[in-house]
């Protein structure tokens, strides 16, 4: 079957997962003799043929450095790169491509604003996150607390794993200078009520920062709306490379940032006792970029927006149910998360089984997930747990998947009993 190409390949039809499954190669392939059952999405997804096409024929046919050369593929380089930007403002609806930086990953783009934004942050000051969130959204703020002497606070969650909003309004003070926080958390699938948290945080004029790492590959994402200050996403979770993320960020303030990182291509001059930068956003991304990787990420953002992302949040929403169904039947295995919002993810603890021995066993039946603590150690703390196994779905899932983990589960629960 070829791959898709375009919106109409899908009209009148339902969401098609075996046809969609036909354009990712990987998912045909085999692990110790067994079909692959590959729930690592959350870690990261597998590359649409789109994406791996797109890639081969920029590095093949188009491949220069952009914005430097005159030259024709130059030319054809940078504006290759610039669709891709503007792909991404599609995506995300944002107002201008101008919005829109290119980093290596969410991990840089959360950096670049804690540095640059967080550039005139005093001691004192505070910064107010979830107890949700990965280290790439709590170490850049830790940077701010060691340095500057910033207070760093902590929203909490129902044990159901929701975001107590009231306890997360009487954390903002006079003092609040960011709210950084999860779209959707990476260990709980718990979604945030991002409006909710922005409107309460532009009241007291204190902007938001939301983690999109996991939300982007799920969700609909239209930060207009939204009406956040910064929303982050990487590449390589929502089908694209590695090695590629984004930071949006609202025009007034990447105009009043400083630059975060120096070098060839973010100036417009240097002489030997001064310097003048570039502009938006070419101001942020100094050095040769992810030339080929934005090709890549545009590929696979345009590749969802074809299958439609409403329609990719109603399927796994399908297939998060059934894996709580069928998981919630074992009497041995604890899930974490309860949300009443919340995205297809599945955390789980299995009665006596270290969360590294059950995902090495289940492995053997070719079923990978991810053990450990998931880069959120506060939350692991406040679980009471320090590691967890995670399934996590991607629109090429199917329920047959899910009974092979159940399966998989139930043999090593045996094993090890
Ligand atoms: C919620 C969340 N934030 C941030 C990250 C970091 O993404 P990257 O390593 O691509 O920067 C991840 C990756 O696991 C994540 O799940």
């Amino acid at each position: 079957m070829t791959a898709l190409t375009k919106e109409s390949d899908f009209t009148g039809g339902g969401f098609d997962v075996e046809r969609i499954r036909t354009d990712f190669p990987i998912l045909f392939r085999e692990v110790y003799g067994k079909p692959l059952v590959y729930l690592d999405n959350g870690a990261s997804a597998q590359k649409p043929r789109p994406v791996l096409d797109a890639i081969e024929h920029a590095y093949k046919m188009e491949y220069a450095n952009v914005h430097r050369g005159l030259h024709y593929l130059s030319n054809t380089a940078t504006q290759n790169y610039e669709n891709a930007r503007e792909t991404v403002r599609r995506f995300l609806n944002a107002e201008s491509a101008d919005e829109i930086v290119f980093t290596r990953n969410l991990t840089e783009a959360v950096n670049l604003v804690a540095s640059s934004f967080g550039m005139d942050f005093k001691a004192g000051d505070e910064i107010v996150l979830s107890i949700m969130e990965h280290h790439s959204n709590i170490v850049p703020w830790h940077f701010l607390r060691e340095r500057k002497g910033c207070v760093i606070k902590w929203a909490p969650i129902s044990d159901s794993g929701e975001l107590l909003l009231d306890e997360f309004e009487r954390l903002l003070s006079k003092r609040t200078r960011m709210v950084a926080i999860t779209h959707m958390s990476n260990v709980l699938g718990t979604i945030v009520p991002i409006k909710e948290v922005v409107r309460i945080a532009h009241a007291r004029g204190i902007p938001v920062l939301v983690d999109g790492a996991q939300a982007a590959v799920h969700l609909p994402i239209d930060v207009q709306e939204l009406d956040c200050d910064f929303y982050g996403f990487t590449g390589h979770k929502t089908y694209g490379p590695s090695g590629i993320g984004v930071l949006y960020a609202k025009r007034k303030h990447l105009d009043a940032m400083p630059p975060y990182m120096g070098g060839g291509e973010m100036i417009e001059s240097v002489h030997r006792d001064r310097v003048a930068y570039g502009k938006t956003p070419h101001k942020f991304e100094a050095g040769t970029p992810p030339i080929v990787q934005a090709v890549g990420l545009g590929a696979a953002l345009d590749y969802m927006m074809q299958v439609g992302r409403g329609r990719i949040a109603a399927y796994e929403a399908g297939l998060k149910d059934y894996a709580h169904e069928r998981l919630s039947g074992f009497n041995w295995l604890k899930i974490h998360g309860h949300a009443k919002d919340k995205g297809a993810i599945v955390s789980f603890s299995v009665e006596g089984l270290h969360p590294h021995d059950i995902s090495t066993i289940i492995d053997r039946s070719g079923v990978a997930v991810r053990a450990g603590h998931h880069c959120a150690q506060p939350l692991m703390e406040r679980l009471g747990v320090t590691a967890t196994c995670r399934a996590s779905f991607a629109m090429y899932n199917t329920r047959a998947e899910v009974d092979a983990l159940a399966e998989a589960l139930v043999k090593a629960h045996e094993f090890f009993a």
